[in-house]
């Protein structure tokens, strides 16, 4: 089925490529860094999905044997697991990188290191910003046009690299990048739902600001017919903001969020590509925007046909909010400027 299902996409006219082209057209996304924690589970969910007709994973390791394996699951997207280049890359072109991304429609990046107990996502930045930065140059050179998803910590400053490197290559679209902060809203939906004894399917909160610690904005005060004190409406917030502490915490030492990661990336990439293909659809992300003062801000966004087709307004914060959007710009506009000189510097 699956070899049936390349000879089939190999043999469809270029033009038909892409999803924009036709309404029967394939829709690829490219996983980088898919033998990880949270690239394998999210390339499974990739696999598993009707909007995906082709599915490349790329890592530095082990993407030969986590294709091999999806390509046994009986969907109808094919599977292609490519490694760098073994001989000429890094001296040469990176031809698995090369063949990973063209005609990728999506690019979805967790590739890098995780935090350990202690350690914030800033301190991630030495290893991951070099990584984002290799791998969105191939971006820059292999699919231009591909809706780039980041999720490789620290977000804040790996979106801005990857902005830059793509300035550089002169193929920036600012509709066509974005960080993914889906598990924030994931955690803040999961967290009210819980405490207002609530189905979570049934609950969306808006999360603005950016994607670590007190740059998360939870707006609960949205949250029509949530009922909390004072001290709930504190400690839903904060542990929104610090959700994540508790993964790396319960993992001593093994890693962050994998498995709730990858569902919130497949989230986010899958209503990308429903947007490609027509779809309207809105969701938090972390994109350029005029919205503040800060150059990238998460807030609710519209995707449909070119990417990001409309950064909606933030409309009115309640005063709680307000100081909590007080408190994190300077370090959001750190973070963010960090990113910037890593790669002009
Ligand atoms: P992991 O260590 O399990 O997997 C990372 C993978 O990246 C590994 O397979 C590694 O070989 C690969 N990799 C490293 N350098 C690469 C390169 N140059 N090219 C291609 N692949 C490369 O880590 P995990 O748990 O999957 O986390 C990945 C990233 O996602 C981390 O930076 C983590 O902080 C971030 N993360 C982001 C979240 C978000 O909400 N945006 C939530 C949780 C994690």
């Amino acid at each position: 089925n699956c070899l049936a299902t390349k000879a089939i996409s190999t043999i469809r006219p270029a033009f038909t490529r892409g999803i924009h082209a036709t309404t029967t057209s394939t829709a690829k996304v490219a996983v980088l860094g898919a033998a990880g924690g949270i690239g394998q589970p999210l390339s499974l969910l990739c696999k598993l999905s009707p909007e995906v007709d082709e599915l490349s994973c790329y890592d530095i390791v082990g993407t030969p044997g986590v294709a091999a394996d999806l390509s046994h699951i009986p969907s109808k997207s094919s599977t292609l697991g490519r490694l760098p280049s073994p001989v000429k890359w890094p001296m040469g072109p990176n031809e698995g990188l090369k063949e990973t991304l063209e005609g990728a429609d999506v690019v979805v990046i967790p590739a890098g290191v995780p935090r350990k107990p202690g350690m914030t996502r800033d301190d991630l930045f030495n290893t991951n910003a070099s990584i984002v930065k290799t791998l969105v140059e191939g971006c820059a050179q292999f699919c231009p046009d591909a809706m780039i998803a980041v999720i490789s910590n620290p977000v804040n400053s790996t979106v801005p690299i990857a902005a830059e490197v793509l300035k550089k290559a002169g193929v920036y679209n600012p509709k066509k990048l974005a960080g993914v902060t889906t598990l924030d809203v994931c955690r803040a939906n999961t967290f009210v739902a819980n405490s207002q004894g609530w189905d979570p399917k049934d609950v969306d909160v808006t999360v603005i600001g950016g994607h670590a610690g007190i740059t998360i904005l939870p707006l609960f005060s949205r949250v029509n017919g949530a009922k909390f004190t004072d001290e709930e409406l504190e400690a839903l917030t904060v542990r929104t903001q610090f959700g994540g502490d508790e993964v790396v915490a319960a993992k001593a030492g093994a890693g962050s969020a994998t498995l709730s990661m990858a569902y919130a990336g497949f989230v986010f990439a899958e209503n990308v590509l429903k947007a490609l293909r027509g779809e309207e659809v809105t969701q938090c992300a972390f994109v350029e925007s005029s919205l503040t003062e800060a150059p990238y801000f998460a807030s609710p966004v519209k995707f449909g046909k070119n990417g990001v087709e409309e950064i909606l307004p933030l409309g009115e914060l309640s005063a709680y909010e307000k100081q909590w959007l007080d408190k994190m710009m300077p370090e959001l506009k750190k973070q963010i400027q960090k990113g910037i000189d890593f790669v002009n510097k």
